[in-house]
């Protein structure tokens, strides 16, 4: 299962090595920064629950960003989960835009 799932990322990451650089916010560059950074918790179908994670396709781009950036939510927001187990990632700012474009 591991193995298969390590050799689906490499196929991709060369797939997608081969496309256009794109300017500008996209749903396939989100979809790389997902695949790289969050599925090794929530499920490589984003509407379904992952190994640790929940669904969170449709999440907003507050919501993303809160979470991604400082692990936390935006003012009013009802947590999907109580736990506290997702780590914030702030190095990946600059891909709020093509996270929240690929989760929409
Ligand atoms: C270490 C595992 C882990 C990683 C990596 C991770 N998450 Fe999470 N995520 C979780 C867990 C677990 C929750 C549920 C709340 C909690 O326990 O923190 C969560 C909750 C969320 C939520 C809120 C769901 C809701 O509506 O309540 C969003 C949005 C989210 N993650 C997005 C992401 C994105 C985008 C990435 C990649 C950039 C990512 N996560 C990476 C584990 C992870």
């Amino acid at each position: 299962m591991k193995t298969s799932v390590f050799a689906f990322l490499l196929l991709f990451v060369s797939a997608c090595d081969k496309k256009p650089e794109t300017t500008g916010p996209s749903a396939d560059k989100g979809k790389q920064v997902y695949f790289a950074s969050c599925i090794a918790c929530h499920s490589a179908d984003p509407t379904k629950d992952g190994t640790v994670g929940p669904a969170i396709k449709g999440s907003s781009k507050a919501l993303i960003e809160a979470r991604v950036l400082k692990a936390e939510y935006p003012p009013g927001y009802k947590p999907k989960r109580d736990t506290k187990l997702m780590v914030a990632l702030p190095q990946l700012a600059a891909s709020i835009d093509d996270l929240a474009l690929f989760l929409q």
